[in-house]
């Protein structure tokens, strides 16, 4: 590690921090690079967010990530917004400019339609998406896949009414009953489970996919465990799947260039040894 006094400065805000994987993740980067820079995490509780924003350029920080639980008070606390952070309307990545002025990006949605470019060379946008769940991940999902140019979305989640909410301020969704998800699968290019159903410790998701045809891809966005029970029925079933683990990574790097000037690179030694700590 490189740290001297002029050492660039960026974090993690959160609410507990300590499950964060991004300290490590930008650490390797930093390492790699040889940067003389840091990325440290800081336990910021929900009441002190906003302070502890506009302390960012009085401490000299380039920037922060934020996580859960203040991505949507970032998003309030910010001077200026990009369009993508504006759409989905929560906060990720904080950027310091000159003037100390606090530019709020959201690179969720980025990361992940970069881990599909990367992991299922064959997605094709032409066909139709089908999206379970409809919280904050969702949304960012929904976000990058009208981005990246999907005209047709189908959307499921156990409470309708909240899939509905979010199909009607994005417009072009239509909304499947969560009874009926199993059914609706035979025409799409692209599955991806936003629910946290799957991941360790909570309920599985029970889904059929023999109404799946053969050249969908399948992506989780939950990383624990890397094969969930989803990725792992179609795997058997011989289509493509992509894990959450690799929108995690490609998530950090618009933040990454913006802070240290370097523009990161996700590779399987980043992936190893994000992994070993999971
Ligand atoms: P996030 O911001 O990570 O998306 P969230 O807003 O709590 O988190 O959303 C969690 C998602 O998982 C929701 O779509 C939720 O469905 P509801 O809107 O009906 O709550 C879904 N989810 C969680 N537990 C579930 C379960 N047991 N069965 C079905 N869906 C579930």
């Amino acid at each position: 590690m490189i740290l001297s006094g002029k050492a660039k400065l960026a974090g993690v805000m959160g609410w507990p921090v300590s499950h964060s994987r991004s300290p490590r993740l930008h650490g390797f980067w930093l390492d790699r690079y040889q940067i003389d820079g840091a990325y440290v995490p800081l336990a910021v509780p929900p009441e002190k967010i906003s302070e502890a924003l506009r302390a960012l350029s009085s401490l000299g920080f380039k920037g922060c990530n934020v996580t859960i639980p203040h991505k949507e008070a970032a998003f309030e606390a910010v001077d200026r917004l990009t369009g993508r952070a504006k759409k989905i309307g929560a906060v990720n990545t904080v950027m310091v400019d000159e003037n100390g002025g606090l530019t709020g990006d959201n690179t969720d949605g980025y990361g992940f339609i970069e881990n599909l470019k990367a992991g299922a060379a064959g997605w094709r946008t032409e066909k139709p998406a089908a999206v379970l769940g409809a919280g904050g991940a969702a949304r960012g999902v929904l976000v990058a896949l009208q981005d990246a140019g999907v005209k047709n979305i189908l959307l499921t989640n156990r409470t309708k009414q909240r899939a509905e909410a979010l199909a009607a301020d994005l417009g072009g969704i239509e909304v499947v009953d969560w009874s009926e998800r199993s059914d609706c699968l035979e025409d799409v290019g692209l599955l991806v489970n936003t629910t946290s159903l799957g991941m360790s410790g909570q309920a599985p998701l029970d889904m059929t996919l023999s109404g799946l045809n053969a050249e969908a891809v399948v992506t989780d966005i939950v990383y624990s465990p890397l094969k969930t029970d989803l990725l792992l029925k179609a795997e058997q079933r011989g289509n493509t799947v992509v894990d959450g683990l690799g929108m995690l990574l490609h998530q950090a790097r618009p933040g990454f260039a913006a802070w240290f000037g370097v523009e990161p690179e996700v590779d399987d030694a980043l992936r190893s040894f994000v992994l070993e700590d999971l």
